[in-house]
């Protein structure tokens, strides 16, 4: 056999090799039930899940999704009770809403989508367990190693900008915005005035945006001194929009000039936690 093919061979191996290292979030009531099912019924799923049983998957914060993907897992995947089964009557909504918002905010990421899913499994559903789990397995497979566990720039790059998402999550706007949802676009607020779905989801999506620019900034700017020009290049927008939150990062005092280069500033984190 040449030297190529058995390069090549050796290749094909380590691809057809590679097993994923996957975390499941499973609600107590159904999903974990439905596991417990397709167990009983012998029904053949792919081994690479860990399970953390959770009471309901609305006690999941998108902050321990990022986590686990941040100390390179390959893929997350939240199971729930179908909308209008959960046994807390509304977790399930909160896990939407939650859910939504991480998927919205990885999207200013160069986070692959597909590692992160969320489905609807209850108890008696062992079967559909057994094929939701196969088809997560099967795409993180598609999408290989998480970028993160590779030693490169592009998985440093990657580090920081889930980084960011998680610390955007963190701060009291995005828990706020997303905790009270239900109660301020059903019920209203003190003063009894409801607010538009519409217009919450935009006040939603103005938070996701600019906090994750300002948590970009923190976060990349935390032992590194940046200038904007270097900031705007690595988020892909302009140099204004990235101005605009350095201005307000430095009136909150999140944010100080480090150096100059040349006439250029290069602004450095001088927060440890950020709420930006
Ligand atoms: Fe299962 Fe809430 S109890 S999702």
């Amino acid at each position: 056999m040449s030297e190529a093919e058995l390069m090549s061979t050796e290749e094909a191996v380590t691809e057809s090799a590679y097993e994923p290292n996957i975390l499941g979030f499973l609600c107590n009531w159904c999903s974990y039930a439905g596991a417990d099912l397709a167990g009983v019924s012998r029904i053949q799923y792919p081994p690479n899940m860990k399970v953390i049983r959770v009471m309901c998957s609305g006690r999941i914060d998108p902050g321990l999704v990022l986590e686990a993907l941040i100390n390179g897992l390959d893929g997350v995947i939240i199971t729930g009770c179908h909308i209008g089964d959960c046994h807390y009557d509304t977790g399930n909504h909160q896990t939407e809403r939650r859910y939504n918002a991480l998927v919205e905010a990885l999207a200013y990421t160069s986070f692959e989508p597909g590692r992160i899913r969320l489905e609807w499994v209850s108890a008696s559903e062992g079967t559909r367990f057994g094929e939701v789990i196969s088809s997560f397995t099967d795409q993180i497979k598609q999408l290989g190693p998480n970028r993160i566990r590779s030693g490169t720039d592009e998985g440093r790059d990657l580090l920081t900008e889930l980084r960011a998402v998680q610390n955007l999550f963190e701060t009291h706007a995005s828990r706020t915005l997303l905790g009270k949802q239900g109660e301020l676009t059903e019920k209203g607020n003190v003063y009894h005035e409801k607010i538009p779905l519409e217009e919450f989801g935009e006040y939603v999506h103005q938070n996701i945006e600019v906090g994750y620019i300002r948590n970009y900034i923190l976060v990349s700017a935390k032992t590194t001194p940046r200038s904007v020009h270097e900031l705007a290049g690595k988020l892909g927008i302009g140099t204004k929009q990235v101005v605009d939150q350095i201005a307000v990062l430095l009136r909150k005092n999140q944010l100080a000039i480090d150096s100059m280069d040349g006439s250029t500033p290069k602004y450095l984190s001088i927060v440890q936690e950020d709420d930006a």
